[in-house]
Parts: C-alpha cells; sequence; structure tokens
C-alpha cells in the first residue's frame, strides 16, 4: 500500500536538547499508526514538525509524494492534514458548534454559504456524538467531550491525514471505548490516522504499526504485540514503572 507520509531522518535540537533524534518512519495510507514512549520521548515534537509549527532542524516530512518540509501551519489544513492538540485549544468564547464551523470554514470543503457550513458542522457533530451538545460552551464540558470538540474540530477540515495527541489520556475505561469506536468509524471513512498515545489497550485495539520512542530517537518499530514483545521496550516501561 502506497505511503501517505514519509518520515526522514528527522531531527529537532532545543538550544542543545536534541528533542528528536533521526527519526524515520511510514505511515501508509488508510492506515492507523501509532507513536508510543515515555514523557519528554519527543512524540508532540515529531507531530510539531509533520504539522508544520515547528521547522525541522534536519530531515525531511514527504506528504502523498511532495516533500512538505517547512510548509507553514496555515497552509496544512488545505493540504488536507489535521491535528489535535495536548493542550487543549477549545475557543472559549464559542459553542460547541461555532468551533467545528471553524474548522469547516478553514478546511478543504467548498462551501458557499453559511446555511452549507452549518449542515456541514451538525453533520460533523452528529458523526462524532456532540450533536445535543451543540449549544453549549467548552468550559461547560468534561474533558472526554473537549476532547471529542477537538477531534470534531479537526475532522470538520475534511482531513486525509489525521494526527490525534494523547485524545485519550484521562479517559474512564467506558469512555475510552467510545474514542476507540469513534477512530475506527473515522478510519472507515478513509482518513488515515497517526496517533501518539500512553493508553496501550487503545493502540492494541486501534494501531496496525507502532513506532516506539524514547529520549529523542525512535527504538522499535512493529505490530503492536511485536512492540509489546520486545526486550527494549519491556525495559524502557518497566524502568519506569519502578521510578
Ligand atoms: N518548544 C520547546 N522548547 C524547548 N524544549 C522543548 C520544546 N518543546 C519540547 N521541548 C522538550 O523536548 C523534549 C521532548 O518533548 P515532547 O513534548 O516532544 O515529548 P513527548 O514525547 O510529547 O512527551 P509527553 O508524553 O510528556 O507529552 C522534552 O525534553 C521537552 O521539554
Ligand atoms: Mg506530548
Amino acid at each position: 500500500m502506497a505511503n501517505i507520509l514519509e518520515i526522514q531522518n528527522l531531527s529537532k535540537n532545543f538550544q542543545g536538547l536534541k528533542a528528536v533524534s533521526n527519526v524515520s518512519f511510514t505511515v501508509s495510507e488508510n492506515s492507523i499508526t501509532g507513536i508510543i514512549g515515555s514523557n519528554g520521548a519527543g512524540k508532540t515534537t515529531v507531530f510539531n514538525m509533520i504539522s508544520g509549527v515547528l521547522l525541522p532542524s534536519e530531515g525531511t516530512i514527504t506528504y502523498c509524494g511532495n516533500d512538505i518540509t517547512g510548509t507553514k501551519a496555515h497552509k496544512y489544513s488545505g493540504l488536507g492534514i489535521a491535528r489535535t492538540f495536548q493542550i487543549m485549544k477549545p475557543l472559549r468564547n464559542m459553542t460547541v458548534l461555532e468551533n467545528v464551523l471553524s474548522g469547516a470554514m478553514f478546511g478543504r470543503k467548498k462551501i458557499s454559504n453559511t446555511k452549507e457550513a452549518r449542515e456541514y458542522a451538525a453533520e460533523i457533530l452528529k458523526f462524532t456524538d456532540l450533536y445535543d451538545k451543540k449549544d453549549m460552551y467548552p468550559k461547560e464540558m468534561g474533558t472526554p467531550f473537549k476532547k471529542r470538540l477537538e477531534v470534531a474540530r479537526a475532522l470538520a477540515t475534511d482531513p486525509k491525514l489525521l494526527l490525534l495527541d494523547e485524545v485519550m489520556a484521562g479517559l474512564n475505561p467506558t469512555e475510552t471505548d467510545e474514542a476507540i469506536e469513534l477512530f475506527l468509524k473515522i478510519n472507515n471513512e478513509g482518513i488515515t490516522i497517526l496517533l501518539i498515545e500512553h493508553v496501550m489497550r487503545a493502540v492494541a485495539n486501534l494501531c496496525e504499526k507502532v513506532v516506539v520512542m524514547h529520549h529523542g530517537e525512535k527504538v522499535s518499530e512493529g505490530t503492536p504485540s511485536e512492540v509489546m514483545n520486545d526486550p527494549y521496550v519491556i525495559e524502557i516501561y518497566l524502568g519506569k514503572e519502578e521510578q
């Protein structure tokens, strides 16, 4: 299967700190791929480079066969790449519907008037099971719904590639199951997903491939069971539990 994304020798230095060091991996079209690793491993920094928030110190990012390294963040929704943020950024003074509308307006979808935009946003809210909350403000909602809103807003840009940064953190087991279901449904629509996640059950249920990062480097890659049986990965995770 063709690769929608190819990361080659990606590095990011922050004043002497090698946050990401020579990381390469591919994401095949229509797949769900995971990135796991301990705190500070460099996962979000990789996302920030893939989504144009940070310029790589070295390396290239190829998307749909084109080198997009250095493309500015505001051009990304036009390319069909959308992301959520680990630190949630809902537009506070806007309702749930208006948050999703803002995604729709800046996305790839050809929308010619407000009525069409509202209909499209309503469709996204129904798809993400947020429609009954459309007139609420983000601050009135709990974490699981705010995370879902982030996903809905990204989805409204009509992406081909969706980057999810720990959207299942802090969810209880039922909410995690609901999130897993939503991501499978999104993927079923032909949207490729690259997700950073600490919840291993979710990774095991969703991802066909997992990239493991540690101290800025890629240390393992394979199916969920392959990486979880990798002695070095076990050592990293057990090491963490002992701390
Ligand atoms: N803008 C920045 N300036 C300086 N250092 C940064 C910046 N962003 C990240 N770092 C550092 O780079 C390293 C990697 O951080 P990053 O956020 O990518 O890790 P992460 O794997 O996403 O961790 P977590 O699981 O905690 O979210 C950390 O040491 C972090 O402090
Ligand atoms: Mg992070």
